[in-house]
Order: C-alpha cells, then structure tokens, then sequence
C-alpha cells in the first residue's frame, strides 16, 4: 500500500513570485501560496494597492515595478532563484476594433504580453530544476469576444507558454496557463455590478455564477505543486463551463 508521507502542497521551502499582486487574481494567488508556506515577492505598479494587500499578510515583501519596463522589473527581480513564478499582471482596454487606437493596441501589448515576457526574461535563467512557470490567459484566447487588443494578448499567451515548455523542459522547468472565465476583480468589478452584464453571463455559465480569484488561486497552487509534475505546455479553463457551451 502507499504510504503519503508528505504534504504536496507544502511550500515552505520555496519561493515564489507573482505579478499583478495588488488586486484580484495575482494577490489571491500570492496570498494562497504565501498561504501554503512560499516565502513570496507580491510585484506590482500599483503601490498603495501592494501596501493594503499585505500590510497583515506574513511571508510576502512587495516589489513595485511596470512589469512593461524590463529594466524595472530586472531592478526589482535581481537573480533570486523563484521555484515558482505566476504572471498575471494585465490591463484591459473594452474597445473594439473600431474604436481601438494604436495607442490603446500598443498599450494592452505592452503589458499583457511584452510584460509577460520581461519578467520570464529576468527570472528564467535563475529558476532551478522542478520550478513551475504559471501564465493566467484568458478564456477569450479561446472564444471570439469583443476586445481585439485584449484577447490578441492572450492568444499569445498561449502559444508563448508552449514555446517556452518546449525550451524550459530540459531544464526540468514546467511552464503552463490558466485560462480564467469570468472572474470579479478590479479589472470588471463596475461592469459586473450592474446586473444587466451579470446575469446573462451568469445565465451562460453551468454553474451558474461568476467567478471569484480564489477560483484560480486553487488552480495555480496545484500547477504550482508536485502533483502537476508531469505537466507542461498546458492551459487549463477555469470558467464554470461558460466556454463548454454554445449560446445560441
Ligand atoms: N477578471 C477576469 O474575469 C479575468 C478573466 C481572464 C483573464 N484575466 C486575467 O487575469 C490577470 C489578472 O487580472 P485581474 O482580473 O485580477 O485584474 P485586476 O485589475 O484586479 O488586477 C490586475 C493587476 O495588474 C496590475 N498591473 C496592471 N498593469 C501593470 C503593469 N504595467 N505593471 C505591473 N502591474 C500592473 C494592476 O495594478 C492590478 O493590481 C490579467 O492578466 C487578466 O487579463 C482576468
């Protein structure tokens, strides 16, 4: 019979990092794995939104720093050796194609990808062997949805992962994403707070509500762990089951 004598989701040994720490999705999955034992580095531009966050919250110093700005983000990573690393800071911008500017694309780009990739950038090469890489996409990498610039990002984001499985593999480096449905943060809380937007998604999704941060901290904390090991170039949709059915 097997005998389990470890906790898998202990992290008490590790370290950690997470982007996009000061509101929603990021701070539930700092604070989860802060939770579980990681010493954690909360990053994020919004300082006052770090300081509130973790101001009572053991395990976690803070980094404020545009994740779009690589030389920021090298300032504030320096070489440390994260096991994990979760990116989720992320703007976005509900324009559509028309009214989309070059500014506005070059911003959502800006952020969502390049940002992304900065912080890879500057953590990767010091990240030892059994890490885990965590990307938060999106659902509209996977279904058309109204915001071209946002979900142009996130598609990439995709592809971006299964690139860098395929090149951080050999280093024992796993690198997923999470596609998260529709979860109340920051980034949507007025909109959904008016029930003209919230019920018709409510409505769409079999479990019939939306989703809360946690939702995807749960998630992360297992792609994180041990027993996500044999696990890479992956995505997982977190969404109630909203992108499993047709609306029509
Ligand atoms: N909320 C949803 O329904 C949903 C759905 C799918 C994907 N996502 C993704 O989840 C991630 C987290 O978003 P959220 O919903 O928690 O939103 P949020 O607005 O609550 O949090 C985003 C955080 O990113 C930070 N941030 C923005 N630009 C930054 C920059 N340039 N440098 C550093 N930090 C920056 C913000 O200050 C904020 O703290 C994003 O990538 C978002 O696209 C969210």
């Amino acid at each position: 019979m097997t005998t389990y004598t470890t906790n898998l989701l202990d992290f008490s040994s590790k370290s950690a990092i997470v982007t996009g720490a000061a509101s929603g999705i990021g701070r539930a999955c700092a604070r989860l794995l802060a939770h579980a034992g990681a010493e954690v580095v909360a990053l994020d531009a919004d300082a006052a939104g770090l300081e509130k966050s973790y101001a009572e919250v053991d395990n976690v110093t803070t980094a404020v720093a545009d994740v779009a700005d690589l030389s920021r983000v090298q300032a504030a990573v320096g070489t440390m050796a994260f096991d994990v690393a979760l990116n989720a800071a992320g703007v976005m911008i509900r324009k559509d194609l028309t009214e989309t500017s070059p500014d506005d694309w070059n911003r959502v780009i800006s952020v969502n990808l390049t940002g992304y990739f900065n912080v890879l950038k500057a953590i990767a090469p010091h990240m030892p062997d059994g890490s885990a890489i965590i990307q938060i996409a999106s659902i509209t990498a996977h279904l058309g949805y109204r915001y071209p610039a946002y979900s142009a990002t996130k598609g990439a984001i995709l592809a971006l992962t299964r690139q860098l499985a395929r090149e951080l593999g050999p280093r024992g480096i796993r690198v997923n994403s999470i596609s998260p449905g529709v979860i109340v943060t920051g980034l949507n809380d007025t909109y959904f707070a008016d029930p003209e937007h919230a019920t018709p998604t409510i409505s769409q999704t079999p479990l019939s509500r939306l989703g809360a941060p946690e939702d995807i901290a749960n998630v992360a904390l297992f792609m994180a762990s041990p027993l996500a090991s044999f696990i890479t170039g992956e995505d997982i949709l977190v969404d109630g089951g909203l992108g499993s059915t047709a609306h029509f």
